[in-house]
C-alpha cells in the first residue's frame, strides 16, 4: 500500500486495528436531524472519544473546530432527500481537491445495491475509487437501504459489502444483522457496523455492537444510538469500550450505569 493511503489509514484504525467513527452526515439528506440541530453543541462533549468524525464538508467548516477534532471522514455522496423521490438517486458532490484542501483521512459514499439507482451508485463507488487511489485516500463504501430498512438480513449486507469490496473500498461500513459473520466472512476488507434508529435501550445497543465485534467487525460509526440519547457521553464511553477493551455487555453496562450516576 502506498506511504500516503497507509498513514491516513492508520489515523483513523487504532493499533488494535479497530476504530469508532462518530457519524454526524445525517443532515445531508434528512436536515436537521433530532439532537443534531447544533453539530458543533452536540459533538463537543464526545469528540475525545471518537477515532474519526463522519461528516459533509458544509458541516464540517461550519460547526467543527479545526484545531479540535479527530481524524475526518468526508462524506462525498448525496443529491436526495427524505421528502424527494428516491434516497437512492445519489451522485458524488464533492471534489477530490476539496477533500485534500480539508486534510480528510478519508472519503465516504453510499451504495444503494437493488435499487433502481443501483447501477450509477456502483459505478459512482468505482470512480470515485480511480479519482482517490491517484492521491492515496481511502474509500469508505456505505451499503445504504434508504428506508428499506427491512433489507438488513445477512444475504443482502453479504452481496452488498462483497460488491463495494470488489470495486475497491478500503473499509466498508454496513448493518449489523443476525449471522453477521457471513457478512464479514464474505468481505475481504474490513468491515464497520452503523448503528441505524435508536435502540430501545442502551443494552439494545450494546448488544448488537458486542456479537458484532466477536463476528469480526473492526468497529462501528454510529451516531444516533450515542448522540440522541440522554447520556451520550456514558454511551460513547460503553461503546467505545466494547470496541477497544474487549469490554462484555455487562462490563459495558457498567461503565454506562458509571458514568451516568456521575
Ligand atoms: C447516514 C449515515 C450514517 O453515517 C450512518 O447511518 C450511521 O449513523 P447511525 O448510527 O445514526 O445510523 O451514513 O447517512
Amino acid at each position: 500500500m502506498d506511504w500516503g493511503m497507509e498513514n491516513r489509514l492508520g489515523r483513523l484504525i487504532q493499533p488494535d486495528g479497530h476504530c469508532f467513527f462518530l457519524p454526524i452526515d445525517h443532515g445531508y439528506f434528512q436536515g436537521p436531524t433530532r439532537k443534531l440541530e447544533k453539530p458543533w453543541e452536540t459533538i463537543k462533549p464526545l469528540i475525545s472519544y471518537a477515532d474519526g468524525l463522519f461528516v459533509t464538508r458544509g458541516v464540517l467548516r461550519s460547526c467543527v473546530d479545526p484545531s479540535n477534532c479527530p481524524p475526518i471522514v468526508l462524506r462525498v455522496s448525496g443529491g436526495s432527500s427524505v421528502v424527494g423521490k428516491d434516497l437512492a438517486n445519489e451522485s458524488i458532490t464533492t471534489s477530490i481537491e476539496e477533500a485534500l484542501r480539508l486534510n480528510v483521512s478519508a472519503v465516504g459514499m453510499s451504495i444503494f445495491v437493488g435499487s433502481e439507482y443501483e447501477h450509477q451508485s456502483i459505478t459512482n463507488l468505482g470512480k470515485l475509487v480511480n479519482e482517490c487511489e491517484r492521491y492515496g485516500i481511502p474509500v469508505m463504501a456505505v451499503t445504504a437501504v434508504g428506508k428499506e430498512l427491512a433489507k438488513r438480513d445477512s444475504r443482502y449486507l453479504g452481496l452488498c459489502c462483497r460488491i463495494a469490496a470488489e470495486f475497491g473500498a478500503k473499509v466498508v461500513k454496513t448493518y449489523w444483522c443476525e449471522n453477521f459473520e457471513k457478512v464479514v466472512n464474505g468481505c475481504p476488507v474490513p468491515v464497520i457496523m452503523a448503528g441505524g434508529p435508536r435502540c430501545e435501550t442502551e443494552l439494545d445497543a450494546f448488544e448488537f455492537v458486542h456479537d458484532g465485534m466477536q463476528k469480526g467487525a473492526i468497529g462501528l460509526n454510529l451516531g444516533r444510538n450515542v448522540w440522541q440519547h440522554d447520556h451520550p457521553v456514558a454511551m460513547i464511553k460503553s461503546l467505545r469500550a466494547i470496541v477497544h477493551d474487549k469490554a462484555s455487555v455487562q462490563d459495558a453496562r457498567d461503565i454506562f450505569d458509571e458514568e451516568k450516576n456521575k
